[in-house]
């Protein structure tokens, strides 16, 4: 998704080509990273979801990833990340296979099969002859607002962002086997739905905003030059419980509405009007999911 996101500033209509064509190849490229990230989102999603139904726990750790800053870059990053995970599935496979798995074999089959065209679609580009980067123009007076430390404050709410991101889905799926073991009232077997089953539906319909949000936010460091950081922060907590999940996230969504009031706070100091008004519209879905959260507590 960063790469995405990266792509936006690297789309300069630098050679002529590009000018009377009025694209370039990173638009193409663009669109099917985004499709890719995702893909790998349901992925993580439906691996979490049988990691819980076997009774164990979803990791909520990630492996760093490696962005790159050209096409032929993200592409040779794409390809090792791929080739990493075809070998890692085949394992996986295998050794489902051995003990009689096979609903985790079959998953894994699936997402084999979705990876290695991930890998072939990466392929394409590995030997792309990169578009130059343009000029090293002077930083016109405008931008001397955006400042290292600007930058690492607006890191601070990508960093939240990811976090929530990696949250919420864990606990999504978490949920959903909740929901199914968990019914304790004539009223929830009639009804087939109880808390945890509210509660994950709730929650996947969030984490797509704080996906979406971690989409904006990156776009706008990219474009003014900045890099976007790939850890998440504060570290993602689970639970055990439906109510203790609803507890961490109205905490979640507490710290970043505090944090992203002090970025509106900075923008309109530095008169960034644009990222002010990005944070505003935000921070208000930030809000909306601290109330539905605060719904149910
Ligand atoms: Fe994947
Ligand atoms: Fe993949
Ligand atoms: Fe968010
Ligand atoms: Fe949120």
């Amino acid at each position: 998704m960063l790469q995405h996101t990266k792509m936006e500033k690297l789309i300069r209509r630098v050679i002529p080509e590009n000018v009377l064509l009025d694209k370039t190849t990173y638009e193409a490229v663009g669109k099917f990273l985004k499709e890719i990230a995702i893909q790998e989102m349901k992925h993580a999603a439906e691996i979490m979801e049988r990691i819980y139904f076997l009774g164990g726990a979803a990791t909520t750790k990630a492996d760093k990833p490696k962005i790159g800053s050209s096409l032929s870059e993200f592409a040779k990053n794409g390809v090792k990340a791929e080739e990493e995970a075809l070998v890692l599935y085949r394992k996986v496979i295998e050794a489902a296979a051995k003990i009689g798995d096979w609903e985790t074999r079959e998953l894994f089959e699936k997402i084999y099969g979705e990876e290695e065209k991930h890998l072939f679609k990466f392929q394409e580009y590995v030997g792309v002859k990169d578009e130059p980067e343009g000029g090293e123009a002077a930083v016109s007076p405008w931008r001397k607002i955006f400042t290292d430390d600007y930058f690492a404050l607006l890191n601070k709410a990508v960093a939240a962002e990811i976090s929530a991101i990696i949250q919420y889905t864990n606990q999504h799926e978490k949920a959903s086997l909740l929901a199914l073991r968990k019914k304790e009232s004539a009223l929830e077997v009639v009804t087939e739905n109880n808390k945890a089953k509210v509660v994950s539906e709730m929650l996947k319909g969030i984490f797509m905003q704080e996906m979406e949000h971690l989409e904006k936010i990156s776009e706008r460091i990219y474009l003014l030059e900045g890099e976007a950081v790939v850890a998440p922060d504060p570290l993602p907590q689970v639970g055990e419980t439906a109510d203790e999940f609803l507890r961490l996230d109205h905490e979640a969504e507490n710290i970043a509405i505090v944090l992203y009031r002090q970025i509106i706070a900075e923008a309109l100091k530095r008169g960034d009007t644009a990222t002010r008004r990005l944070f505003e519209d935000i921070v208000l879905q930030e809000e909306e999911h601290y109330w539905r959260f605060d719904d149910f507590i």
